[in-house]
């Protein structure tokens, strides 16, 4: 398998990482957003973090300048239509993603393979938005935040899904330095589906608002439980908004299991637009 040419959509938290990560593999890559300010404010971001891995002695200049090159922001219509690969990071919104693969499908050439980093809806039911031969070159590829640190990418293989096509995009992340896990099309696959009990029992524990009690349990889930983040700090890195859909997301398929079911508190803080880091909001302040 050979990626060289890949299309982002989706610019915020997850598309911004991906990107830079294919970038630095060497692959040319168009990133995309509805929005230009955060396709701006995503191109500084990593023009940013390179300079920083250059200052660190991790990169060269010349690799850094190369990258710089090979990372493109565009609109959906600029973009080329013979990508090898194209990986949708947009709102984890399912019918607002179906409207995106049925115009991915029309527009893409045959060969291009569509994959979705959605963290909660099965692939097979997404695929329903493209045509039946598409459905064997679409995919789950599921990468972790932030995306180019995060070795795990979960390959999810829908119904239709092309299972040699599987095996290739593990071997390809494999030799690139990744931790692929083939994955079965279930809600949350894995890591979602163990991660619910790591946000949901900490929100019930605290119950309120209260920032105290917060820091209490990030800090025992820290020096006791030897998680590198706790889990308020985790769920603000991830974004609130994100983590709550997904949460709706994985309670419904396993029919609103108790054990699954969203806390007020995230409901609340999604209405007060707390988004976490990205709106310098979360469970904590950031500057
Ligand atoms: P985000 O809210 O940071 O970014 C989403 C971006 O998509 C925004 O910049 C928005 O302008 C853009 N967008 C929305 N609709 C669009 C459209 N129709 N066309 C083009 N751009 C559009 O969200 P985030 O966190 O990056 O999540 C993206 C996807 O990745 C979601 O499916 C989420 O479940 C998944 N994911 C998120 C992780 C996280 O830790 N935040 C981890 C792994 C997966």
């Amino acid at each position: 398998m050979n990626l060289q040419r890949i299309v982002v959509i989706g610019a915020g938290t997850m598309g911004s990482g991906i990107a830079q990560w294919f970038a630095q593999q060497m692959c040319s890559v168009e990133l995309v957003d509805n929005s230009q300010d955060q396709l701006h404010k995503a191109l500084v971001v990593i023009h940013t973090s390179w300079d920083k891995l250059v200052e660190k002695e991790k990169l060269t200049s010349c690799q850094v300048n190369q990258m710089k090159k090979l990372l493109e922001v565009k609109s959906l219509d600029q973009v080329s239509k013979k990508a090898d690969l194209v990986i949708e990071a947009i709102i984890e919104n399912l019918q607002i993603k179906k409207d995106l693969f049925q115009k991915l499908d029309q527009d893409f050439s045959p060969s291009t393979i569509i994959a979705s980093n959605t963290s909660s809806f099965p692939i097979t039911l997404m695929s329903e938005a493209v045509s039946p031969e598409r459905k064997q070159r679409f995919v789950g590829l599921h990468f972790f935040n932030p995306a180019t640190i995060m070795k795990l990418v979960e390959v999810i293989k829908g119904e239709h899904t092309d299972a040699t096509l599987c095996s290739q995009l593990y071997q390809w992340f494999d030799s690139k330095d990744k931790k692929p896990a083939l994955c079965k099309d279930s809600p949350g696959f894995i890591v979602n589906r163990v991660a619910r009990n790591f946000y949901g029992e900490p929100l019930r524990i605290v119950e309120l608002d209260d920032e105290a009690k917060m820091k209490e349990v990030d800090k025992i889930l820290k020096e006791v439980g030897g998680f590198k983040m706790g889990p308020f700090e985790l769920m603000d890195l991830i974004g609130i908004d994100v983590n709550y859909s997904v949460t709706c997301s994985v309670w419904k398929a396993y029919h609103q299991e108790p054990r699954f079911a969203p806390h007020s508190l995230q409901k609340k803080m999604v209405e007060e637009k707390r988004f976490g880091r990205k709106s310098k909001r979360g469970f904590y302040k950031y500057d």
